[in-house]
């Protein structure tokens, strides 16, 4: 499973997202009602991916509009980062999930999914070509730092891609929308955006 066949290798962002739609580079297509695309200014410094788009995001067609969206929108608030100067992504395009009566329920996507999808991020790093990129959870780390990275233990260090971009891991909004320890959490969330601000200066 790959997405190499539908992914541009030329044009910049525009032809990128024109694309993706077609994309049948695993099976995630089938049950979404579509692929979401990232979002930010194409010259963005600072790029930060997520997992895959939520319930949410697959009906109104846009990352991170959900509830993991609004606890990031107010985290980046906290850290001093402006939503609108910031690219962001996700690893997966496409929604995972299966059914529970009506509710859709969300499922990690597979390290098969996360390798077929992997084109279309790595096309958006040569276009965007941040300075710096968040990493957000484990799907994305895996994505971006192999599957031996622990977020937990490696979180809200200086990191460097394979592809030598400077790199910041740190949890994904959802786990933090979910925790027990709500203030720590997100304090520690914050904390980790700030070193990637900091990365910037
Ligand atoms: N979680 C993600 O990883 N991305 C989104 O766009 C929404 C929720
Ligand atoms: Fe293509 Fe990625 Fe969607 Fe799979 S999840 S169909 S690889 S865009």
């Amino acid at each position: 499973m790959t997405a190499e066949e539908w992914v541009p290798h030329d044009g910049g962002m525009r032809k990128l997202r024109a694309r993706l739609p077609d994309c049948r580079g695993c099976e995630l297509w089938e049950d979404a009602e579509r692929a979401v695309a990232g979002e930010g200014p194409v010259r963005a410094e600072m790029m930060l991916v997520g997992e895959t788009p939520g319930d949410h995001e697959d009906k109104e067609g846009h990352v991170f509009v959900g509830p993991a969206g609004h606890l990031l929108d107010k985290a980046l608030v906290e850290a001093g980062i402006d939503r609108s100067k910031v690219y962001l992504t996700n690893a997966v395009k496409h929604f995972r999930f299966e059914r529970e009566g009506k509710r859709r329920i969300h499922k990690t996507p597979s390290a098969g999914q996360i390798t077929a999808c992997h084109p279309w991020l790595t096309r958006e790093l040569e276009i965007v070509k941040p300075s710096l990129v968040v990493v957000m959870g484990a799907v994305a780390a895996k994505a971006l730092l192999g599957s031996k990275f622990r977020v937990t233990q490696d979180r809200g260090k200086r990191l460097e891609l394979p592809g030598g971009q400077t790199a910041v891991a740190t949890v994904h909004p959802s786990a933090v929308v979910r925790s027990q320890e709500f203030r720590r959490d997100f304090g520690r969330f914050v904390d980790d955006l700030r070193v990637a601000v900091k990365l910037l200066d």
